[in-house]
């Protein structure tokens, strides 16, 4: 690629790239680059400032969602989204995603800017199991488990059939495992619903396999490791970079 595309990886516009490229910022393999149309390849060791560019075409990233942030790249009627929450270094073109959040639920989001990923992860075809945790009313029982596990019947689908595990069962509310591989427009609120248990407060806090990294506060994000990257790509059934 480019070495203006290479810099701009690092999280800069275009111009920004070729500003840093002009003044001497930039290092490829330990020698100062003054070229913005020179080439670089994947195994080049590209700097900025001496900081190290990830050259790898795609970014993901995970986010802890709070409350009351919609799951949009755009901003629509002044909401705060995903995107906004991304320090201004992380919010690479293209990223999107992976399917959605309601905008009160909290907990793991992933975006990625690989939209073929991201759209197979959601598909039925792939199944993506996805883990919630949630704080139900009333008190949950074997009942509910034999519902969740026969598939319910939720009007305009039947719901797959889903594991429900009860952590804590009481009088007034109950806590509750939900294990879903679909991801149809607030499911697991109205799949408690059905069986007479409204939904208090809702996290998701896997997808896939890869686990919401729990020393993420709320609205806070990262990378994904190498290893988690790996994981989703597989759980796509498509090759990592
Ligand atoms: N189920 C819901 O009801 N809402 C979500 O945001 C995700 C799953």
């Amino acid at each position: 690629m480019r070495l203006d595309k290479a810099v701009s990886l690092a999280g800069l516009s275009r111009s920004e790239a070729k500003d840093a490229i002009k003044k001497g910022r930039v290092c490829i393999n330990g020698i100062i680059a003054r070229d913005a149309a020179m080439r670089v390849e994947a195994t080049d060791a590209v700097t900025v400032d001496s900081k190290p560019v990830d050259l790898s075409l795609h970014r993901h990233i995970m986010l802890n969602k709070p409350s009351g942030v919609i799951t949009a790249t755009e901003d629509t009627h002044g909401e705060r989204t995903v995107i906004d929450l991304l320090p201004r270094e992380m919010r690479f073109k293209d990223l999107g995603p992976v399917g959605r959040l309601d905008k009160d639920v909290t907990g793991l989001v992933i975006l990625t800017t690989d939209g073929v990923l991201a759209h197979r992860l959601i598909s039925p075809k792939h199944d993506a199991m996805k883990q919630y945790i949630a704080k139900v009313e009333g008190r949950l029982t074997q009942n509910d488990i034999d519902a969740f596990a026969a598939g319910l019947d939720l009007g305009d689908f039947i719901a797959k059939p889903a594991k429900l595990e009860i952590d804590d069962a009481g009088e007034v509310f109950s806590l509750a495992r939900v294990f879903i591989s679909e991801g149809k427009f607030h499911q697991v609120k109205r799949m408690f619903s059905k069986v007479g248990h409204e939904v208090l407060k809702l996290k998701r806090i896997s997808i896939a396999g890869l686990t919401l990294d729990e020393t993420l506060a709320e609205g806070e994000s990262r990378a994904l490791t190498p290893d988690e990257i790996r994981l989703l790509y597989e759980a796509a059934g498509m090759e990592a970079e």
